[in-house]
């Protein structure tokens, strides 16, 4: 049959079904899915579940920051967590500096992930200067080019767009049919709560997560919703934090409204009250991110909206800073929590968390994980069915899973550039234990190996065009 590999004895998980089969393949791609094949090379699977490779898709790699502090993970380093933790392809962003052409910024992050990269990879653009040019020429034709999705944001000082830039990018996106993800929390809300909170003299790390309220988030995802609708765009609401961002999504859902959305690891794993620290130290630094983790009620409300199809996609947002001075601990930091670098790292864990959470506890099925972490992300981001799918003609990105494994998350045993995880001491049960690229091995036992192979993905259009 001439098969380079055959992964033999497993059990292939899809977001349809699960099955006893063995897998055939040849030039990197699937080419036989069936019983007794051999080929010139064999991995014995046997009590092993075999997955489509996880797809992360929100990341933040080697992004610059404006207040000079340092991201903990380049190119290589973040996608050789991300092969660790059972991942084949991430889609990390592009981000536009105020002032500087769309085009440069892309060129920029090529430069800066090619031939490092042990993962697939395809840029979103971040768009934080919609000029004319802009919006007329650079994006059409960045879009045409595969970079099919773009992120916009309500908030933050240097990316923040106001309601009628958001009504443009928007108007672009329909046109083009690209998909805008939106970071939904509102601007002037969090300002305010933060003036308010700076001058009773509350600025520790935990204070953040007040700032950064979730009835902001509410409104900035109605709004969102609203200038969606208004154009007739879909849009996906990315890393929502709690029941009553939900609620906004559910109730745009029930009308016929093309709304997407994500969720993450923190968000069923943390609260409000792990910024507190110790003793409302510093070293709540450690789970500043944004929107920041909430309470036991999200916690619950998040499950069920992973259950009912609520939410789409389950990404990490890893965006890891070091605990240290080059990172979040900084004199300014240490003076307001405004100043601590918003984000935490996650491409590792994401998957064992939501698997050992979810299908080993029992929340969700194995098809209902899967479809989160590989074949939606694939479908919504234009790589399905060349990414997320275990089928005849599909890219043999695998990730082989011990469902029993089970041991603690530690920061010693990751492969992250961060100096710790917010994750430490969980228990997780079932891990994976080999990702393949393409047919190669790129991590085995929760360690990366061989050389960067990963390519950079042009992308398809999102199915959320789909009638
Ligand atoms: O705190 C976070 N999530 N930082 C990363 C940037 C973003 O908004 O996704
Ligand atoms: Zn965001
Ligand atoms: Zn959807
Ligand atoms: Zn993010």
């Amino acid at each position: 049959s001439g098969l380079d590999l055959v992964i033999a004895g497993g059990t292939v998980v899809t977001a349809a079904d699960t099955y006893a089969a063995d897998i055939g393949i040849r030039d990197g791609r699937i080419a036989q899915i069936g019983h007794n094949l051999s080929g010139a090379d064999r991995i014995d699977a046997t009590g092993l579940l075999v997955l489509p490779g996880g797809i992360d898709a929100h990341v933040h790699l080697d992004q610059p920051t404006s207040d000079g502090t340092t991201m903990a993970d380049d190119f290589a380093s973040g996608t050789r967590s991300a092969a660790a933790g059972g991942n084949t392809t991430v889609l990390p962003f592009a981000l536009q500096i105020r002032g500087q052409s769309l085009r440069a910024c892309v060129e920029d992050y090529h430069r800066k992930a090619q031939g490092n990269c042990h993962t697939d990879v395809s840029f979103h653009l971040i768009v934080s200067d919609p000029t004319p040019q802009v919006l007329g020429q650079e994006l059409p034709a960045l879009v045409r080019d595969g970079y099919t999705s773009f992120k916009v944001f309500m908030t933050y000082d240097d990316l923040v767009l106001n309601d009628a830039q958001i009504l443009d990018v928007f108007e672009v996106a329909r046109r083009e049919r690209a998909l805008v993800m939106v970071h939904a929390e509102g601007h002037d809300a969090i300002r305010h709560l933060t003036r308010r909170l700076e001058a009773e003299g509350r600025t520790a790390p935990y204070y953040h997560g007040q700032a950064h309220a979730q009835i902001a988030e509410r409104e900035a995802t109605h709004r969102a919703i609203s200038h969606a609708q208004l154009i007739d765009v879909p849009v996906v609401i990315v890393h929502v934090s709690g029941r009553d961002p939900m609620e906004q999504i559910q109730w745009a859902r029930a009308r016929g409204l093309k709304v997407h959305a994500e969720t993450c690891p923190q968000y069923i794993t943390l609260t409000a009250d792990d910024l507190r620290g110790l003793d409302m130290d510093f070293d709540g630094a450690r789970y500043v991110c944004s929107p920041p983790p909430r309470d036991a009620d999200s916690q619950a409300a998040i499950w069920q909206g992973l259950r009912d199809g609520t939410f789409d996609i389950f990404s990490s947002d890893h965006c890891p800073f070091r605990i240290d001075a080059t990172g979040k601990d900084t004199p300014r930091a240490r003076s307001s929590f405004k100043y601590v670098p918003n984000g935490i790292p996650g491409v590792e864990t994401r998957l064992p968390i939501l698997f050992s959470e979810g299908v080993s506890k029992g929340r969700i099925s194995l098809q209902r994980f899967v479809a989160l972490t590989s074949t939606n992300p694939a479908r919504l981001y234009g790589l399905y069915p060349q990414k997320g799918s275990i089928a005849i003609g599909a890219d043999a990105d695998l990730t082989l899973w011990d469902p029993t494994l089970t041991r603690q998350i530690r920061q010693a045993d990751l492969n992250h550039g961060c100096d710790y995880t917010p994750y430490e001491g969980l228990q997780i049960t079932g891990w994976p234990v080999r990702t393949l690229l393409r047919g190669q091995t790129i991590a085995q036992d929760g360690r990366p190996c061989g050389d960067p192979q990963g390519a950079h993905l042009a992308r398809g259009t999102s199915e959320a065009f789909a009638p």
